[in-house]
């Protein structure tokens, strides 16, 4: 069975609390006016204003996911100026976005470290929302697939298993990110990131063997090309960064990618 279409907001390094909570509210207002099929909705503001957001989104029968944009793997410690999946826990996250291409590429985070925050999450009972994806260069060379499936097999190694922390892997969320369509303006064409979301599911079924995670896109998603990659079986969602910042975009998003899964 399908997955609910799942939509992801990424704020990066946007919105202090007093805009988090403007936009929550907005954000819950146009959800409350429309009656929209069901669907998966996570915020990942920055840390600063993961309690804010937390709060709003109990409020009432209307439910948004919370989401950290990054954890550290150790569960505490003299780490200066991180943050543990136990913290993010008692703030109200239920997913952490681990493996993003900024966190890989600006902040030199290996497949080693992406594979420690994965045991992290998991131990602390929390969702991962996995990113993987290729460099230009990668591309170009014929090796977007050999890329993937690299970073997918040094993030779900054996004792991942063996220590039942891959159990629930159906929950989780695996967003295929190409580096070179974050912030770009480019995108793949619908048709290639559903063969990858088939080959990232048929990885997991082979490899970890218990259900298969949401497989989203994400890389320069706008109201324009939402319909075209939503309209692919394999595209369970979205993870937007840019088009994500207003409460009124993203809301949008949601409404013409849930009608079109409908
Ligand atoms: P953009 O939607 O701004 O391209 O960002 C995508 C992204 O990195 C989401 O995590």
């Amino acid at each position: 069975m399908a997955p609910k279409p799942c939509f992801i907001a990424n704020w990066k390094m946007n919105k202090g609390i007093a805009e988090a909570e403007r936009y929550v509210k907005d954000f819950i207002k146009r959800y409350a006016e429309t009656s929209l099929a069901p669907s998966r909705v996570i915020i990942a503001p920055p840390f600063t204003a993961l309690q804010a957001v937390s709060k709003q989104v109990k409020c009432g029968d209307f439910e948004i996911a919370l989401g950290a944009q990054n954890v550290h793997y150790e569960p505490h410690g003299a780490f200066t100026g991180e943050i543990s999946a136990g913290m993010l826990c008692e703030s109200g996250c239920q997913y952490v976005i681990i493996g993003h291409s900024e966190r890989r590429t600006l902040f030199g985070e290996s497949d080693e470290v992406v594979r420690q925050k994965l045991f992290a999450v998991r131990k602390a009972g929390m969702l991962p929302i996995l990113c993987i994806g290729e460099t230009f260069e990668d591309r170009r060379a014929g090796k977007t697939w050999d890329r993937l499936q690299a970073q997918l097999s040094a993030a779900l190694t054996d004792d991942l298993m063996k220590m039942g922390l891959a159990e629930n892997v159906a929950e989780w969320v695996i967003a295929y990110e190409p580096v070179w369509a974050i912030g770009t303006g480019e995108t793949p064409k619908p048709g290639e990131v559903e063969e990858i979301h088939q080959q990232i599911q048929a990885f997991i079924r082979k490899h970890v063997g218990k259900g298969i995670p949401a497989t989203l896109y994400g890389g320069s998603v706008s109201e324009q090309n939402i319909l075209e990659f939503m309209e692919m079986p394999n595209i369970d969602g979205v993870l937007v960064g840019g088009a994500s910042l207003s409460s009124e975009t993203f809301f949008k998003l949601i409404e013409l990618g849930v009608s079109e899964k409908q």
